[in-house]
């Protein structure tokens, strides 16, 4: 039984700007104390990251697709979000993950996974072909990517403050792939489902 029940994955609307604002700062302090400054960390202005946001799903960019999951219920419930679109450096067909948070409490429950297939659907039906996504180079999450199939690619870094971050990207040459490896549907996977399905479609 899916572990995620309690949440659904929608598309999000300038409604949502606060409960995003709100995930982002929480996520980054949860997630990048000891990689980002404190000084950075503490000083997000949630309010002003709010303002940024709203202004953003109020006239997304051509193909740009803000995500969120929130409790299923509670409209409005925000636990975590994820934006995408042309790739910033847009070579064609080239998709970018620009942002993914969940609070701590939600992860490790599959919703990053299933924020991930949402996109990708999302970015398959405009037409783009492949995905990359830059991650901190100490940011344990780059095990999440990993597991999604990414191949490590190109580095850069961050201005952070008075700190300059190492960052290394994972792509997927095809995006269809990063979908399935997101929705769980990996050739084993498939494999493993074909006989039932065979068995009812062969027992009519
Ligand atoms: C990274 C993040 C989005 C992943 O979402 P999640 O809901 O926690 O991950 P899921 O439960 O969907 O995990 C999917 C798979 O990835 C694996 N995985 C997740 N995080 C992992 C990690 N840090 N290291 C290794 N594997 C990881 C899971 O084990 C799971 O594998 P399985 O399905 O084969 O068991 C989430 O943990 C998060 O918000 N982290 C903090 C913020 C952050 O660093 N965001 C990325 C910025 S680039």
């Amino acid at each position: 039984m899916s572990q995620t029940a309690p949440y659904r994955v929608r598309p999000a609307g300038p409604f949502d700007a606060a409960g995003i604002a709100q995930t982002y700062v929480r996520s980054w302090r949860q997630s990048y104390r000891g990689i980002i400054a404190d000084r950075v960390l503490d000083g997000m202005d949630e309010r002003r990251i709010a303002l940024g946001w709203r202004q953003t799903l109020t006239s997304p960019k051509p193909g740009q697709h803000t995500l969120v999951a929130g409790r299923a219920g509670s409209p409005g419930s925000v636990v975590g979000f994820l934006s995408c679109g042309p790739a910033e450096q847009a070579a064609d067909g080239l998709a970018e993950i620009f942002t993914l948070y969940l609070l701590r409490q939600q992860q490790g429950l599959g919703l990053g996974r299933r924020l991930v297939a949402a996109a990708a659907e999302s970015l398959l039906a405009d037409g783009q072909a492949r995905a990359i996504v830059w991650v901190l180079f100490d940011n344990p999450a780059r095990g999440f990517y990993e597991a999604l199939g990414g191949q490590l690619g190109r580095q850069r870094t961050y201005q952070m403050g008075s700190a300059k971050l190492p960052a290394v990207s994972y792509q997927w040459p095809d995006l269809y792939r990063l979908e399935e490896r997101a929705a769980g549907l990996s050739a084993i996977a498939l494999g493993s489902a074909l006989p039932p399905l065979l068995d009812a479609a062969g027992g009519g």
